[in-house]
């Protein structure tokens, strides 16, 4: 099965869950986007109803305005369900998240989730984090040299990420480091550690957070609630 298929279908999955009248977390990214037109068809034919959504980036507002969702700002309450993709995922649910850049807004729709969905082709199973993918980093223009300075202290390499010649913009308006943790590092500490720096003003490391996750392989889509990969 084509890549582009087992996205489809880990999105497709989630589907399932979306009820009449909920308020929904639009996630960023290439399998996001087929939860989103996914959404976006069942609205239009009527198979869905009264649908608020939140959506994490500037371009997944604009695929959903597009596809005709009520787009709204989060509500104080947060959303019932928020669905989005991830760089890698470990047994225990947690996740690596942000290679496209939307992490901070990502970060605070899920945690503002009465349930968190992941999803994702077989490609994003790692045994452990950091096996595949970098920890993104989004840090504020200001001081930005000695963020990264800083954050060298933490973690193997670090890299600004680049658009071209210039730094990557963020939705935000700020810039993001590309960190590798050392070898057989603890997410909890790094995590704790990212956030006291500086400069920082969030990381890509999902740590607890993903109530389920919808994983498309060869054989079908995989659903695990956490704990279950483990
Ligand atoms: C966006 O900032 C990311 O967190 C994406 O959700 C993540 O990179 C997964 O993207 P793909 O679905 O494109 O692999």
């Amino acid at each position: 099965m084509a890549n582009e298929d087992k996205k489809r279908a880990a999105a497709e999955a989630a589907l399932e869950l979306v009820r009449d009248g909920m308020t929904l977390g639009l996630g960023t990214g290439s399998t996001a986007r087929w939860f989103v037109a996914g959404v976006g068809e069942r609205v239009a034919s009527g198979r869905l109803r009264d649908l608020a959504c939140v959506p994490t980036s500037k371009a997944t507002a604009e695929q959903a305005t597009a596809a005709g969702l009520r787009l709204v700002e989060l509500p104080a309450a947060g959303v019932d369900l928020a669905v989005d993709g991830m760089d890698e995922l470990a047994p225990s649910l947690d996740a690596i998240k942000g290679l496209g850049g939307a992490l901070l807004r990502e970060k605070i729709v899920a945690a503002a989730a009465a349930t968190f969905v992941l999803v994702g082709d077989d490609t994003k199973l790692v045994s452990r984090l950091g096996e595949k993918a970098l920890v993104p980093v989004e840090v504020v223009p200001f001081g930005m040299r000695r963020t990264v300075e800083v954050l060298a202290g933490l973690c193997d390499e670090v890299e600004p990420r680049t658009e071209g010649s210039d730094l990557f913009v963020t939705d935000n308006g700020n810039h993001v480091v590309d960190c590798r943790p050392r070898p057989g590092f603890d997410a909890e500490e790094l995590q704790a550690e990212l956030k006291s720096v500086a400069g920082v003003v969030e990381h890509g490391l999902f740590l607890g957070m993903a109530d389920i996750a919808f994983v498309a392989g060869e054989n079908g889509v995989g659903r695990y609630g956490r704990g279950e990969r483990a």
